[in-house]
């Protein structure tokens, strides 16, 4: 499973791309408004930044305006992925973008016979709520399971299960052992995601440990040094 950040913070996407871990971004209206500024300078930075799929939602609700957008978004960066709701405009967008060799991603989907269609349209991408069906009663992972059984079912569908409103590590977890092919996780979750006390306290040992040997052999790259000198 890929991992995807969800965010339109630079700050966020730069740090975790310096763990070397990230394969793409999405981003959608909510987060885009919340860091403000020029929409489209923050998609080509965001596309220099990762250099992999970068998911940049159309605002138009009418399929010609889609398209349009879409087209334009497109045309930014080979990197970006137009992202469209799962409406009837939706759909049809879709698979006109499609037809012209644009991956879309189609998001807000809470239900597989929304992702079926989706994938019939052409999506590269289908992004399933997580969080946002567990809020509602029913299990966001079961969602995930379904859309990737009926995929799975019909060798014609090439479209990539996005995990999307990830809410906390297990959802993560959940995902992956799903099969989504991508999880888009926000910032706070893949901060918490790698932190353990039993880490942090193991790591803290064995540096205390560590303080035991000789002062003239803790540094490795002076042992290393030593250890070659001595062979000759
Ligand atoms: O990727 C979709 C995500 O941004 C929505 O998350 O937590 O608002 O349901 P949330």
């Amino acid at each position: 499973m890929k991992l995807f950040i969800d965010t339109a913070n630079l700050d966020e996407i730069r740090e975790i791309a310096s763990w070397g871990v990230l394969a793409g971004v999405t981003t959608n209206p909510s987060l885009v408004a919340r860091e403000g500024g020029d929409f489209i300078q923050r998609v080509v930075e965001i596309c220099e930044i990762v250099r992999g799929p970068v998911s940049a939602e159309v605002l138009a609700q009418d399929v010609d305006g889609m398209v349009r957008e879409g087209r334009l978004l497109a045309d930014l960066s080979e990197h970006v992925v137009v992202k469209a709701p799962l409406t009837e405009a939706g759909i049809a967008a879709t698979a006109q973008l499609a037809s012209e060799g644009i991956k879309v991603n189609v998001t807000l989907c809470f239900q597989a016979a929304q992702a079926l269609l989706a994938a019939k349209a052409g999506a590269a991408y289908i992004s399933p709520f997580v969080g946002r069906v567990d809020d509602v009663s029913w299990d966001g992972n079961e969602l995930i399971s379904q859309i990737v059984d009926v995929y799975a079912a019909d060798p014609e569908i090439t479209t990539e299960v996005l995990a999307a409103s990830i809410r906390h590590p297990m959802h993560l977890v959940q995902a992956a052992l799903a099969g989504a092919h991508v999880a888009t996780v926000p910032y706070a979750v893949l901060k918490k995601a790698i932190k353990h006390p039993l880490t942090d306290s193991g790591n803290t040992a064995f540096l205390k440990d560590w303080e035991k040997v000789p002062a003239e052999e803790r540094d490795i790259a002076t042992a290393v040094a030593r250890w070659r000198a001595s062979r000759g």
